[in-house]
């Protein structure tokens, strides 16, 4: 069957493309493997949608080319898809830090982009496997020149055509509801590079003689500011069985690489060392004072585990400064991630720099496009990888 624009992959940027494409008259057809579309924005902010911030800019997302979004960020802007959920009387509400999430479930946003869809005559194609993708550029008759391209998609549901064809497959992360590298293979069969993926927004994991000794603090969770390369987010960490996790470390962890080690401030803001020079009872041990400001058994093992046995008055002033010092830089060696089962996204991807920040087109390769999270740009947590996939997605559909 022949369509104009063929889109592979019914999740957020797919969506939001074959809806945009379809809009504007284009006949096309969205291909997704999978018997559900959406999958992931299902489960999304605990399943209520964290669908787009309203501080949303270039600095909130990680890629080789940082300026690569901002043009598809300023032409579809948070208050845009705002504006379209309010007319698909979804309501919402912002949680924190500009993160808005509907009040109600995910599946209201899955609904909303089915329905664009459908308003735009968009033709569905689930449970579709694509066996093999062709491109073929047919000499013209008339002209001699070279005629528009043309995509051939076999698949398991028989051969489509289109002369536009986007890739919306998203990246690797929950392999079980149907994430593939299929995207990364398209790229490379048409000679695009990819930025090797990895997973980000993902819980770190602890050596086995750290976790010994931290690991009954599971379940505590502590206001901390924390850095790596570059990166520095002021959220809560959490402890956890297998290691760290919370915002603070699911932020840091797209910046940490395999064998870097982080800093941890437990107390920011807060003087530890004037609180410890000025406690009152100078017997009381340093891990009591802390606890006024710490988790309680975060302060004990924490000062266990720094030695910390004596109480203040056996401490020099000297010392104090360096206590307090070590807290707001507790330095921890993560042994790795918990990997793609549990992260929310992939870093890396097709390389922004064989594509157009404008189009989202293949600058050598016509006719091709990539969008959402398939790409190299990745967002921090906060609704900013959805706010890429819908202005990637409306980039692309205003371009097919
Ligand atoms: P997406 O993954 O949404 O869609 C890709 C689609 O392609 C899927 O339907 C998949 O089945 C299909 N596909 C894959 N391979 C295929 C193949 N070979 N053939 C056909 N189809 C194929 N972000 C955010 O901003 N706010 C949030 O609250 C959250 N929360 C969140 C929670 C969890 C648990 C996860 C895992 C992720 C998030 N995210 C998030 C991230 C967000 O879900 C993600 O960045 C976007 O869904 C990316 O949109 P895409 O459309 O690019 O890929």
């Amino acid at each position: 069957m022949e369509f104009d624009v063929i889109v592979i992959g019914a999740g957020a940027a797919g969506m939001m493309c074959a809806a945009t494409a379809g809009g504007r008259g284009r006949r096309v057809l969205l291909i997704e493997h999978a018997s559900i579309v959406g999958e992931k924005i299902r489960i999304s902010g605990g399943g209520r949608c964290n669908f787009t911030n309203l501080y949303c800019s270039a600095a909130n997302f990680l890629s080789q080319n940082p300026d690569f979004c901002r043009s598809a960020l300023a032409r579809y802007t948070p208050r845009d898809f705002v504006a379209l959920v309010d007319r698909h009387r979804i309501a919402w509400h912002e949680k924190k830090l500009g993160q808005l999430f509907c009040d109600g479930p995910s599946q209201q946003i899955i609904t909303m982009l089915k329905s664009e869809c459908e308003a735009s005559r968009v033709q569905w194609a689930t449970r579709c496997v694509v066996q093999s993708i062709a491109r073929r550029v047919s000499a013209n008759t008339t002209t001699g020149g070279d005629a528009a391209p043309h995509f051939v998609v076999e698949t398991g549901s028989g051969p489509f055509s289109a002369g536009s064809l986007v890739i919306a497959t998203g990246g690797l992360s929950v392999p079980k509801i149907g994430a593939t590298p299929f995207g990364y293979k398209v790229a490379e069969q048409f000679g695009l590079g990819v930025v090797p993926p990895r997973p980000a927004l993902v819980p770190l994991s602890l050596d086995p003689e750290l976790l010994q000794r931290l690991g009954d603090l599971a379940g505590v969770a502590v206001d901390a500011e924390v850095s790596c390369n570059g990166g520095r987010f002021r959220e809560n960490i959490l402890f956890t069985h297998r290691g760290l996790s919370g915002p603070a470390i699911l932020q840091i962890s797209s910046y940490w690489e395999g064998g870097d080690w982080i800093e941890i401030d437990l107390l920011p803001g807060v003087d530890a060392a004037s609180l410890l020079a000025t406690a009152e009872d100078r017997r009381a041990l340093p891990a009591t004072v802390l606890s006024d400001v710490l988790p309680r058994r975060l302060a004990q093992r924490w000062c266990e585990m720094n030695g910390l046995t004596q109480p203040l008055n056996a401490l020099s002033p000297k010392k104090l400064d360096e206590i307090a010092a070590g807290l707001a830089r507790w330095r921890v060696r993560p042994s790795g991630t918990l990997g793609y089962n549990k992260a929310e996204v992939t870093l890396g991807g097709v390389d922004t720099g064989a594509l157009s920040s404008k189009t989202m087109a293949a600058v050598a390769v016509s006719g091709l496009y990539f969008i959402g999270e398939v790409v190299d740009v990745t967002g921090h947590l906060g609704g900013f990888n959805f706010q890429w996939a819908w202005a990637s997605g409306h980039a692309a559909g205003n371009a097919v």
